[in-house]
C-alpha cells in the first residue's frame, strides 16, 4: 500500500496546538508532531470506536499489552513481561513522577543539555534540584560529557533523567555509551529513567538499543519511558507506558501517580493497538519520507546558509541548528517576523540556537526554508 505523505491536510482550525498558536501565515516548524495523517488502519479503529457510541471506561486490554510486548521484541530484540508495563497519560508526567519517586525534597537530579524542557523543568515543578551538563561536540559529533558528568556529582544524586534517541541533538546513542552511562549510573546509585519515545524514528542504518536490553542486571535502577505517539503521530491522545522490571522499583515509581493519573482512553487504547500491529508498512513509508527531508534540510543548510551550523540528525524529525554566529537578540523571533515558527534554544537550555521540526511535507519544508535563509543566510 502506499502513502502520500506529500498529500495536503489543512490543520488550521483544528485545535492545533502547533498550528493554531501562531495564526496568519507563519509556517510552524516548532512543536514536536507531524503534519501527516496516521496510519490508515489506526484511523480505521477510531473511526469503529466511535461508531460504537459508547465511551464508558476503558480498560487496556491484554491484545493492546500483547501488541506491545511482539513490538519490542520484534524490533529490538528485547523480551520484557507484561506485569512490567505500567500505562501513563504521557511521558512528561513519568518523568516528574520519577522526580518525586526517587530523589527526596532538595535533593539532585542530572541531566544533559540542551534537551527537551520538561527535562530541565520537572525537577523544580517537584521541588528537587537540577544539575545540567552540557553535550560537548567533537568532531562534528554530540558526544554524552561523561567526565564532566563525573565532576558534576554530588552526595545527594538520585536520578539521571537520560532522553535516548535524543532531543534535540538527533543522536542515536550507541550501545557502548547507554553502557558506560549505566556503569556512571551505577558507581553513583543512580536511578535511570530513560525517555525513549523517539526510538522507532531511527533515520540511520543503526539499531535503538532499549536501555533495559543492556542493563538486565541493573532493573533496579531502570525506568524506561515508551510511546506510539511520535512514531504514529498520535501525541493528541495522551498514551504513553512506562516499563519497569523491578516490582519494588516499579512500586516506588507509581507512588507519587496515585489517585492521579487517569486510565488510559478508549481512543488511545484502540489506536495504539492498531498502530502496533497493522502499522509497520505505514512507518517504513514514514522514515523513507523523513529521509528525504533530513537529506533536504542538510543540504539546504550546507549550501545555503553558511553561518548556520547543523549536525547530522540520525534520529526523530527534529533539528538542532547553531545560529549563534548570526549575532541575533532573538532569532526564534526574527524567524517568526519571516513566516517561520521554531523552537528557541533557550528553553532547551542552550540560547544561540533553534530547533526545527521538518516532520512536514517537502513543499512546507521548502517554503520555510526559502523565508528562512532571509534571516539566516
Ligand atoms: C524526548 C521527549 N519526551 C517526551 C515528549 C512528550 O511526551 P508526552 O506527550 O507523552 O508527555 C516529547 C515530545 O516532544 C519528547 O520529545
Amino acid at each position: 500500500m502506499d502513502f502520500d505523505f506529500d498529500a495536503p491536510i489543512e490543520r488550521r482550525g483544528t485545535a492545533s496546538f502547533k498550528w493554531d498558536l501562531y495564526g496568519g501565515d507563519v509556517l510552524p516548524l516548532w512543536v514536536a508532531d507531524m503534519d501527516f495523517a496516521s496510519p490508515p488502519q489506526v484511523v480505521e479503529a477510531l473511526e469503529a470506536r466511535v461508531a460504537h457510541g459508547v465511551f464508558g471506561y476503558a480498560l487496556a486490554p491484554d491484545s493492546l499489552t500483547e501488541a506491545i510486548v511482539a513490538h519490542l521484541e520484534r524490533r529490538y530484540g528485547w523480551r520484557i513481561e507484561s506485569e512490567w508495563i505500567v500505562w501513563l497519560p504521557g511521558i512528561v508526567p513519568g518523568l516528574n513522577m520519577s522526580c518525586e519517586a526517587f530523589a527526596a525534597p532538595g535533593e539532585a537530579v542530572l541531566t544533559v543539555t540542551p534537551v527537551y524542557p520538561p527535562f530541565l523543568e520537572a525537577p523544580a515543578q517537584r521541588d528537587r534540584r537540577l544539575v545540567a551538563v552540557p553535550a560537548e561536540l567533537r568532531e562534528g559529533r554530540w558526544e554524552l560529557p561523561l567526565d564532566a558528568l563525573e565532576r558534576a556529582v554530588t552526595p545527594d544524586m538520585r536520578v539521571f533523567l537520560f532522553c535516548h534517541p535524543h532531543n534535540p541533538l538527533g543522536r542515536v546513542w550507541r550501545r557502548e555509551e547507554v553502557e558506560a552511562l549505566l556503569d556512571f549510573c551505577r558507581r553513583h546509585d543512580l536511578i535511570l529513567a530513560s525517555d525513549e519515545i523517539h526510538c522507532d524514528l531511527i533515520l540511520d542504518d543503526l539499531g535503538h538499543v532499549p536501555t533495559g536490553l543492556v542493563g538486565p542486571d541493573d532493573a533496579d535502577r531502570i525506568v524506561t519511558f515508551m510511546s506510539p505517539s511520535k512514531t504514529f503521530n498520535l501525541p493528541g491522545l495522551n498514551f504513553a507506558y512506562a516499563i519497569v522490571a523491578d516490582k519494588a522499583l516499579r512500586r516506588r515509581f507509581l507512588r507519587p501517580g496515585e489517585g492521579l493519573l487517569p486510565f488510559p482512553g478508549s481512543f488511545s487504547v484502540a489506536a495504539a493497538e492498531a498502530a502496533y500491529r497493522e502499522g509497520a508498512e505505514w512507518h517504513a513509508g514514514l522514515l523513507d519520507y523523513l529521509r528525504g527531508n533530513r537529506d533536504a534540510l542538510e543540504a539546504f543548510v550546507a549550501a545555503e546558509l553558511p553561518r548556520v551550523r547543523m549536525t547530522h540528525v540520525e534520529a526523530t524529525y527534529l533539528a538542532w541548528l547553531d545560529v549563534r554566529e548570526l549575532g541575533l537578540s532573538d532569532a526564534a523571533a526574527a524567524c517568526r517576523e519571516a513566516g517561520v515558527a521554531l523552537s528557541a534554544g533557550a528553553a532547551f537550555g542552550d540560547p544561540g540556537f533553534l530547533r526545527l521540526n521538518f516532520g512536514c511535507r517537502r513543499k512546507t519544508l521548502e517554503e520555510a526554508l526559502r523565508r528562512l535563509a532571509a534571516v539566516l543566510a
